[in-house]
């Protein structure tokens, strides 16, 4: 059984003011410090249609701004800080994926690109995040998901090579077919559903486990028990330890 992966969500986003405003380069870099071996990002499209990284399409919960992202342009948001429920980091800003890529050169983490293509369908993102991708050496370490199946769909159909999880809420009533029909490496189910028998059906047909968002130790170490693929958690320096095999303070 491979080792179970951490993967930090929205970066080192926590739980608490211990760690880092989600989504930001100092959660990416935090993430980096405390041992994760991916990090998972949400992406939008600027109002001049820019690749930014923030998992709300309005910018009111995590900036000092208000309204709608996609009536931003890149330099617009730049004028706004985004550490609002951690105002001790200072002026933070929104970050751009050509910028946390440039970051990520100098380690090997996984990346994780949720593209927000539910509420708002951003036209283009597909195209823009695997050109960038190409552009700066990135290609073969990401791994794309959403929750909207038509925008992998047409990710896949620009670049058959790049490599999809379908994100989803609630269970797929049939494993073998869902997934294959998209071309799927994997599958990417919250805690809620995931279960031993799940587990085992879907690595029978192929499909790795990436399981969303887990933060109670206690729940990761059921899923490193249960031989999960990866786990998305809030806090990776918690998730490191358990995947490394200390189990201390869990009952
Ligand atoms: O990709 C897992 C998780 O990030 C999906 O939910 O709302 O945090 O983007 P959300
Ligand atoms: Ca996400």
């Amino acid at each position: 059984m491979a080792k179970t992966k951490v993967w930090a969500h929205r970066g080192a986003s926590g739980w608490d003011k211990q760690y880092a405003p989600e989504n930001t380069m100092p959660a990416f870099e935090k993430a980096v410090a405390m041992g994760a071996d991916g990090i998972e990002l949400d992406v939008q499209l600027t109002r001049d249609g820019e690749i930014v990284i923030c998992h709300d399409e309005k910018i009111d919960r995590t900036s000092d701004g208000t309204g709608w992202l996609k009536d931003y342009t890149l330099k617009e948001l730049k004028q706004f800080s985004f550490s609002k429920p951690h105002p001790e980091y200072g002026k933070v800003e929104i970050p751009t994926l050509e910028e946390f890529f440039a970051m990520m050169r100098s380690n090997h983490l996984t990346v994780n690109i949720e593209l927000k293509t539910g509420v708002i369908y951003y036209d283009g993102l597909e195209e823009k995040t695997l050109n960038l991708a190409h552009k700066m050496g990135m290609e073969s370490r990401i791994l794309y998901s959403s929750f909207n199946h038509y925008s992998l769909q047409k990710l896949k159909h620009i670049d058959p090579k790049a490599k999809i999880a379908l994100l989803y809420g609630e269970r797929f009533i049939d494993i073998p077919d869902y997934p294959k029909h998209l071309d799927a490496v994997a599958v990417n189910p919250p805690l809620a559903i995931v279960t031993e028998e799940y587990i085992t059906k879907c690595h029978a047909h192929g499909y790795a486990v990436n399981v969303w968002v887990v933060d109670p130790r206690v729940e990761m170490k059921r899923m490193v028990d249960l031989g999960v693929d990866a786990f998305f958690t809030d806090c990776p320096d918690n998730g490191r330890k358990i995947a490394d095999g200390d189990f201390s303070g869990i009952i």
